[in-house]
């Protein structure tokens, strides 16, 4: 068994036209992490929280899966080798449009969390201070279901299982600077796994990995995947 274990991050989803957080026009210039993504803030004006993230779900219907979605749900689909975990930092849901399955390690914008039944519902419309919970039916009570800075980041046991029986860790499109996943290719370092960055430029992770491949992803990922299956 040849598994690989693929960490995507904001960057893959950039030619798809959503923007990164810490490009110089990324949403961390534009917003202040502390008003729409810890617990605090949501406490503070939850409806400028409901507001951004409404925001964000609208983009979402207006913007399509591109090249390196669709080559990593061919790889997803059509390795033979081992298993291909794709793990993503992303709140949207490119990769499932484009035929995979990803583990969304820090939420999915179109899911709200109840605050009173603590379950988890599909929601794809804007959602208030005054929306309903679909579960217990309680009013103005939910969240959305995106894991803010202070929290933890859902199936972290599964996702360090899965990283630990691979043979290959691949990092794509993410700046490597926010924990636990910028933790992974040392995880992985450790355990002797080959690891592999592709990114649009160096980032301050670049040093930890095996190799790197370095271009916008559409492009790198596409030709990366191909080589993959060919082998
Ligand atoms: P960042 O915005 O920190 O980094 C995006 C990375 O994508 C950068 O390293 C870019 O160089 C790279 N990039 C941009 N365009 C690309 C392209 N076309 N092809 C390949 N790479 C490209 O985003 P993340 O690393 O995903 O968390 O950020 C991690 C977490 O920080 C996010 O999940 C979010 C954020 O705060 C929460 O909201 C909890």
């Amino acid at each position: 068994m040849k598994n690989i274990f693929i960490l995507t991050g904001a960057g893959i989803s950039a030619e798809s036209g959503i923007a990164t957080f810490r490009a110089e026009d990324g949403l961390w210039e534009k917003h202040k992490v502390e008003d729409v993504a810890t617990p605090d803030g949501f406490r503070r004006n939850p409806e400028l929280v409901h507001n951004f993230y409404n925001e964000r779900r609208r983009q979402l219907k207006t913007v399509t899966p591109n090249a390196a979605h669709f080559a990593l749900a061919k790889l997803y689909n059509n390795y033979s080798q081992g298993i291909v975990t794709i793990v993503t930092q992303n709140i949207d849901d490119l990769h499932e449009r484009a035929g995979a399955t990803a583990i969304h390690m820090h939420g999915e914008l179109e899911k709200m969390l109840c605050l009173n039944c603590r379950k988890s519902c599909l929601w794809q419309e804007d959602s208030s201070i005054e929306s309903i919970c679909t579960n217990c039916e309680k009013r103005g009570v939910l969240r959305p279901d995106i894991v803010w800075f202070g929290e933890m980041p859902y199936f972290l046991a599964e996702i360090e299982s899965c990283l630990l029986k691979s043979s290959l860790f691949v990092a794509i499109g993410t700046s490597g600077l926010v924990y636990p996943a910028a933790g992974y290719v040392q995880l992985a370092r450790a355990a002797k796994i080959k690891t592999l960055e592709m990114n649009l430029e160096k980032t301050a992770a670049s040093q930890f990995f095996d190799a790197g491949i370095y271009g916008k992803a559409g492009q790198t990922v596409t030709e990366w995947v191909e080589e993959i299956l060919i082998k």
